[in-house]
């Protein structure tokens, strides 16, 4: 009945495609700037409180209401509205969710295009012997020139929806398989050269002595839309891969792996980048480009650090092709829920985020200073609002519906494992959760 549900062959294959989803930029690139941007240790232990507190329990949320309905997400949450009474509208969290990541995806492209950059410049050696102050300005040159930013997003789009268009394929799957742990060990090679450099200490410090003082409402919203951003929830794009997920395998264990995981890379990539940062007194509020100066100083002066550095934006493209499939995944699956053939639905999806991922591009040259909504840029605006706000709201709606609004056995029965360990999800989503997260939306609303 449905061309969308065909995969996960295994217990594994979710937990790796999850896994893929989830870590991706949000963890190598976000993470750490925003951290930087947002007084550091208070952002950090907001982010790591959110992720366990809102993140973990929403995640359960999510993926249940895929795997209870078995269809795309609208369809699914129309179907389990019907099977408990509710209300039809409930799908259209289905519709908001695809027009989050529709926004998201034209911006994720384009960084991501950045690492395709960077990694063709690492494997011609354009690394070499150069100044952190050189990495600097050769960054600047290529964010100033929009035809190489367009060659690499479109070259991004076009990796990025021939997979979708094909479903998500086996072939993926093992590729992501060998390549994630690969990055694991590239990461966990520069935590241990952040050891040994001077400016650990201080890294450390700014990391984790908490700073209460530096939490303001700002830093509290955006610590919690990071958390929905790094878990990829909010959005459906994990409902429609819960759709596939086998019947028998525990949920709650499965999305408390990914989470470990997701929050221990974005950690290490912090811990590299920061002693990067204090080691050759940089800017930790630099922003988006953080990632793109410190991390090539840093294998600059490892041994052989031309092939570590091709090594790692070679691994890092795959870990954000993975999260981008999982981005176009709610859209494409909406057509295809109406009627669509998967690969015109991926043809269409593709082109329009492309177009909009354009506006971008242009953010760091041409349209630099034409700003949206008070200071923002389109691509400071794309970057943080649909993250930050719509992520939250489109949980939010999910949690209610889960926790409130589905038939309890329907949810249990998704959710899997112990009734005991369904109410206290329940209790925990329905009071802390859905709560937490609608004060901290208001109160920046208004
Ligand atoms: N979590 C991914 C990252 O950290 C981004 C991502 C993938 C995402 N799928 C998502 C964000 C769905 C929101 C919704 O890079």
């Amino acid at each position: 009945m449905n061309e969308t549900l065909e995969r996960w062959h295994s217990r594994r294959a979710f937990i790796l495609a999850v896994t893929g989803a989830a870590v991706g930029l949000g963890n190598i690139w976000r993470f750490p700037y925003m951290t930087g941007e947002n007084g550091g240790s208070a952002f950090l232990l907001l982010y790591i409180l959110f992720v366990v507190v809102l993140g973990l329990p929403m995640m359960m949320a999510e993926i249940l209401i895929g795997r209870a309905g078995r269809r795309s997400p609208m369809q699914a949450l129309a179907y389990l509205a019907n099977e408990a009474g509710a209300s039809p509208h409930w799908r259209w969290i289905g519709l908001f969710g695809a027009l989050t990541v529709f926004f998201i995806l034209s911006f994720y492209s384009v960084v991501s295009g950045w690492s395709i950059e960077y990694l063709v410049d690492a494997v011609n050696g354009g690394f070499v012997e150069r100044t952190p102050a050189q990495i600097g300005s050769a960054f600047d040159a290529f964010l100033a020139d929009p035809l190489r930013m367009t060659f690499n997003h479109t070259l991004f789009m076009l990796l990025t929806m021939s997979v979708v268009a094909a479903g998500v394929s086996n072939g993926l799957e093992k590729l992501n398989n060998v390549m994630m742990p690969l990055l694991y060990v590239i990461l966990i090679v520069l935590g241990g050269y952040a050891v040994t450099t001077a400016g650990f200490g201080a890294a450390m410090a700014w990391l984790f002595t908490p700073n209460p003082a530096a939490i303001d409402l700002q830093v509290v919203l955006n610590a919690m839309g990071h958390a929905f951003f790094t878990l990829a929830v909010g959005a459906c794009a994990l409902m429609a891969y819960g759709a596939y997920m086998p019947e028998e395998q525990s949920l709650p264990r499965a999305v408390c792996a990914v989470a470990l995981l997701d929050i221990a890379v974005a950690l290490l990539s912090g811990i590299a980048i920061f002693s990067v940062v204090f080691t050759h007194g940089l800017d930790p509020t630099e922003g988006p480009g953080l990632m793109f100066v410190t991390l090539p100083i840093a294998f600059s002066e490892l041994p052989g650090g031309q092939i570590w550095l091709g090594a790692f934006f070679l691994l890092l493209l795959v870990a954000t092709w993975t999260s981008s499939i999982n981005l176009a995944e709610p859209m494409v699956a909406m057509l295809i829920g109406a009627g669509w053939r998967r690969g015109r639905a991926a043809l269409l999806i593709g082109a329009l985020v492309w177009a909009v991922g354009l506006l971008s591009v242009l953010s760091f040259s041409t349209l630099a200073d034409v700003h949206w909504i008070g200071e923002m840029n389109f691509f400071a605006l794309v970057s943080t609002v649909p993250p930050d706000i719509f992520l939250p709201i489109g949980g939010l709606l999910i949690a209610i519906f889960a926790a409130w609004r589905m038939l309890p056995e329907a949810a249990a029965s998704a959710l899997g494992g112990p009734a005991a360990g369904f109410r206290l999800w329940r209790g925990v989503v329905r009071y802390v959760s859905i709560p937490l997260t609608a004060v901290v939306l208001l109160s920046s609303l208004i």
